[in-house]
């Protein structure tokens, strides 16, 4: 049986859930608030509950599926050392191991009505300054001008 405790700060709004199968991560400033993992697996996402992520209360394979929709790179999973999932399983973008594909892979941006980008396969977000904010398959751009996390949405278009 695994003593970590389920959820940990590991820093600056990261957060650790573990057990014997699985470890997820999630990233405050990452989130869009886009609902994909609540919407798809509330027994395990409960946002108005401490921890929100409930990580014992589905299968790990449950969770990898979800975690692999999420539009930005919020959410991640790892296997810990003797998990009995399969790791063929385990390989999709959610995972911290996830290998890009090529740069040449076609990139498609979608509007939100009233909200975001959401921007599908690999691209780089660079600052003014020439600096790469974000190198990832996964990201949600704002698009209204409230995120306090710009260029990213953290669902403030929805308040
Ligand atoms: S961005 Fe990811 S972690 Fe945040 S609500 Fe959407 S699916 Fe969940
Ligand atoms: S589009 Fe989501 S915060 Fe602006």
């Amino acid at each position: 049986m695994n003593t970590e405790k389920p959820q940990r700060e590991i820093e600056d709004g990261k957060r650790k859930y573990q057990n014997d199968d699985l470890v997820v991560y999630w990233d405050a400033k990452q989130c869009s608030h886009s609902g994909k993992c609540w919407q798809r697996l509330p027994k395990v996402f409960i946002p108005t509950e401490t921890p929100w992520i409930k990580i014992d209360d589905a299968t790990p394979e449950e969770i990898i599926e979800i975690i692999d929709l999420c539009p930005t790179d919020a959410l991640k999973y790892e296997l810990p050392q003797g998990s009995r999932v399969n790791p063929d399983i385990a390989q999709g973008p959610g995972s911290v191991n996830f290998i890009r594909k090529s740069s040449t892979e076609e990139v498609q941006i979608n509007m939100v009505q009233d909200g975001p980008l959401v921007v599908k396969g690999q691209a780089r977000i660079i600052s003014p300054k020439g600096e790469i904010l974000k190198e990832s398959n996964r990201m949600v751009l704002c698009a209204c001008g409230k995120s306090s996390t710009r260029p990213f949405c953290d669902g403030s278009h929805m308040r």
